[in-house]
């Protein structure tokens, strides 16, 4: 059963993760979780790309549903650089079946910032319902990241050829 256990993680997320969901939307996930947690490796459009943690998958061209993300942040995949998220994963909770002693060597790393249930949950749903399938990023989506006046986005802006005066200094 689905539901309870979502009713469940939802009673424990503390007020402030409540309110950070509500605020990107019902059903759109959690762009501060995303933040936080996952754009350091998966970049902020989540194509993924090279760099700490070796080669992090595009999650825009993921075949991956929501609850099949929800176990690899929890869990990580192991063998590769995808941390674990869940504390207490491969120790109190089992993860892929298995605890620390049986992976050996292929234990996948601990993440820098452990995330709750609750945080699982709504980043799986950004992933499903934000990022995966979309094509290239847009400047909406950057403006969406990094707020409006971000020089982040200035790439995207030239690239579409939008009417925005171009910031030359
Ligand atoms: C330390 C870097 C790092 C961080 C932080 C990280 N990832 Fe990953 N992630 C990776 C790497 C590397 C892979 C590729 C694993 C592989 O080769 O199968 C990956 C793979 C994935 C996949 C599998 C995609 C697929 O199609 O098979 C998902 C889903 C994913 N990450 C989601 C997330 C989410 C959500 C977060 C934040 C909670 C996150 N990752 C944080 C490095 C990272």
């Amino acid at each position: 059963m689905v539901l309870p256990a979502l009713v469940a993680s939802l009673a424990l997320a503390s007020g402030a993760a409540w309110a950070q969901s509500a605020r990107t939307g019902a059903g759109e996930g959690d762009l501060a979780v995303f933040k936080k947690a996952c754009s350091g490796c998966h970049k902020w459009h989540g194509g993924g790309g090279g760099g700490y943690g070796g080669e992090a998958l595009s999650l825009r061209k993921t075949q991956l549903d929501k609850e099949q993300v929800a176990e690899v942040v929890r869990c990580g995949r192991p063998g590769t650089g995808m941390p674990y998220h869940l504390r207490g994963a491969y120790d109190s909770v089992k993860c892929y079946d298995s605890l620390k002693a049986d992976m050996g060597s292929s234990m996948p790393p601990e993440t820098a910032v452990f995330l709750r249930p609750a945080e699982i949950d709504a980043v799986a749903t950004y992933v499903t319902t934000q990022l995966k399938g979309k094509g290239d990023p847009t400047i909406e989506e950057c403006t969406a990241f990094f707020g409006a006046t971000s020089r982040a986005c200035d790439i995207y802006r030239k690239k579409e050829g939008s009417d925005a005066p171009a910031v030359s200094h």
